[in-house]
């Protein structure tokens, strides 16, 4: 069962194939969405400063008597955060607000700020300044393994030419229909683990007739076709659910999408649009409206 598998990361921590997203659900409603998910056997669990649910994730896993050591916990430093100094305190933010003395994973949220993201400016410097705090938490105990989330291949170069560290994980927007093919080739043949968030594109997957028809075709529904795609193309899926049944459901994934289903997804970019739901809804920033041709 994948709730049981893992795969190694670099330095030869384990990480459970299959984690549990929180983006969007507030600190007091995780509490108990977390505790459905240990119940499930959901033993990984996704979190960032910038969802303001740190405090709720760890109360839920504080109180379910787990050992510590069976639990996978992420955490992301907020994309804001470009300075040591901050960073530094950041982190143990994120300690006092789960309530733990390690976190297994911390990534740096973004490459660049929230308000500029994808923008063309230079963050660099500023992340390899939270990066060394991050290395340094790291060599301290109070991270197990670090990692970066939503980086390119330069900003990932970056960290590659002047860390000391190596990222163990990209976590990044994949889903069918959108999949950054040639990120996850590149970050693969420098062994960094990439993780896949979105995974059922914010839920727009589940109407979208092809999938529909082919989840048909294998008996699934179209969360567990998305979720067990990911898995074969090496990802591991971050579904976000509230709902203990489709926690459950998204758990079962245990059948095998033929080669030549898996060839259609993976060349399905174009077929498949999912309007807004494909683009990261970024933190803080103002939704760009698409000019209709009216105005054009
Ligand atoms: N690093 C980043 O910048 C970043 C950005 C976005 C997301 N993430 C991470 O990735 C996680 C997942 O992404 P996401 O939250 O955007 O979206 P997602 O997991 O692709 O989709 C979540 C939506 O799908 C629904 N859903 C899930 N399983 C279902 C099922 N079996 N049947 C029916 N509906 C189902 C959920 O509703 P129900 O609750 O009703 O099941 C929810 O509305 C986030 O929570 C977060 O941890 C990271």
């Amino acid at each position: 069962m994948i709730l049981n598998e893992t795969f190694a990361l670099a330095d030869g921590i384990s990480i459970p194939k299959l984690g549990l997203g929180t983006w969007r659900i507030d600190d007091a409603a995780v509490v108990q969405v977390v505790r459905d998910a240990l119940a499930i056997g959901y033993r990984h669990f996704d979190t960032a400063q910038a969802y303001g649910n740190e405090r709720g994730v760890g109360k839920g896993l504080r109180a379910s008597g787990i050992a510590r050591d069976e639990l996978f916990v992420t955490t992301k430093l907020a994309a804001e955060s470009k300075t040591y100094a901050d960073a530094k305190s950041r982190i143990d933010g994120s300690l006092h607000a789960l309530g733990l003395d390690h976190i297994d994973l911390m990534l740096i949220h973004s490459p660049q700020p929230w308000t500029e993201f994808r923008e063309g400016g230079n963050f660099d410097a500023g992340n390899l300044e939270a990066w060394r705090a991050l290395e340094e938490a790291q060599q301290a105990g109070k991270l197990r393994a670090i990692g970066v989330s939503n980086f390119e291949r330069g900003d990932l170069d970056n960290i590659l030419r002047h860390g000391t560290v190596k990222p163990a994980v990209n976590q990044v927007l994949a889903h069918v229909g959108n999949t950054p093919f040639d990120l996850i080739d590149y970050c693969r043949a420098k062994d960094v683990l990439v993780e896949a968030y979105s995974p059922v594109a914010h839920g727009a997957a589940l109407q979208h007739p092809m999938l529909v028809e082919l989840a048909a075709k294998y008996g699934v529904g179209v969360a567990q076709l998305c979720i067990r795609y990911c898995l074969q193309l090496g990802l591991l899926p971050l579904p976000k659910s509230t709902n203990a049944d489709h926690m459950r459901s998204n758990a079962g994934v245990d059948f095998d999408i033929s080669e030549d289903d898996m060839s259609a997804l993976r060349g399905s970019g174009d077929a498949i649009d999912y309007g807004e739901a494909s683009a990261f809804p970024v933190f803080g920033k103002p939704r760009q409206v698409a000019q209709s041709s009216a105005n054009a």
